[in-house]
């Protein structure tokens, strides 16, 4: 597994403290990230694979620091948004997935077979040829993961995979992400797709506030979202 390391790591957005001294070394295969809205877990997911900055500290993955080399990590790590709209790109459901693939040296025909398998696995065959903004939310969600599986990375970053979900799909997600054999690091509000998860941190206060095996850490935030304020 890749090792992921955050040195003392700050995030400042205009005087506002978004993530404060993060110290954490990720090398387990399946990582879950949760907490209360607005604490900071899609601005640390973004680090890691440079689509943010740090303000103080440096990320770096396998050794190698985000800031200086993203293009380069940006081949071998995926990240699935929660909002799939925005991770649309090509006129075509078949394109947009082929689209993933324009860095990597590939003949049309290994390419073609690539984008096939990639739609078959997300139940998208049929809608190969329609443009992705006629799909549902769900579909789209499912195009989303198609294009980000289909370079095989070794590193999945999926920020609320699973929020717009029927329970169909989101069974096939969670099957789909349990079979992965690549690292995959899961921002969700969803406690229960990690109860088999490797480690789980919760970050509240723009902090790690728990960091440890899920039933310990799911059972740190229920009590501690249960004990503020509403
Ligand atoms: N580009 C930005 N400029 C200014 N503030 C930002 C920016 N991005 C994030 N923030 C602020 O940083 C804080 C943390 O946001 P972030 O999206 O990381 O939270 P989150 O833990 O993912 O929340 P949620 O569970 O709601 O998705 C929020 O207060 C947000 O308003
Ligand atoms: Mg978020």
């Amino acid at each position: 597994m890749p090792t992921i390391k955050f040195d003392h790591v700050g995030v400042t957005y205009d005087e506002t403290e978004v993530l404060r001294d993060i110290c954490l070394e990720l090398n387990e295969h399946r990582i879950g990230i949760i907490g209360a809205n607005g604490g900071g877990k899609s601005t640390l997911t973004r680090l890691i694979n440079g689509l943010g900055e740090p303000t103080s500290g440096t990320v770096t993955v396998d050794g190698l620091d985000v800031e200086e080399n993203g293009k380069e990590l940006r081949k071998k790590i995926g990240f699935v948004f929660s909002d799939a709209e925005n991770q649309i790109v090509m006129p075509q459901v078949r394109d947009d997935i082929a689209f993933s693939l324009r860095r990597f040296k590939l003949s049309k025909e290994e390419r073609n077979r690539r984008v096939d398998a990639a739609l078959e696995r997300f139940g998208l065959t049929d809608l190969a040829e329609q443009s992705p903004h006629t799909l549902s939310g769900g579909q789209k969600q499912m195009l989303a993961l198609a294009a980000v599986l289909v370079i095989d990375p070794t590193l999945i970053l999926a920020d609320e995979p699973t929020t717009l979900l029927d329970l169909r799909n989101r069974d096939r997600i969670r099957r789909e992400f349990a079979s992965l054999e690549q690292q995959l690091i899961v921002v969700t509000h969803d406690l229960d797709f990690l109860n088999d998860f490797d480690r789980v941190i919760c970050i509240d206060d723009h902090q790690v506030a728990a960091d440890g095996p899920p039933v310990e850490v799911l059972g740190f935030y229920r009590n501690l979202m249960a004990a503020r304020p509403l």
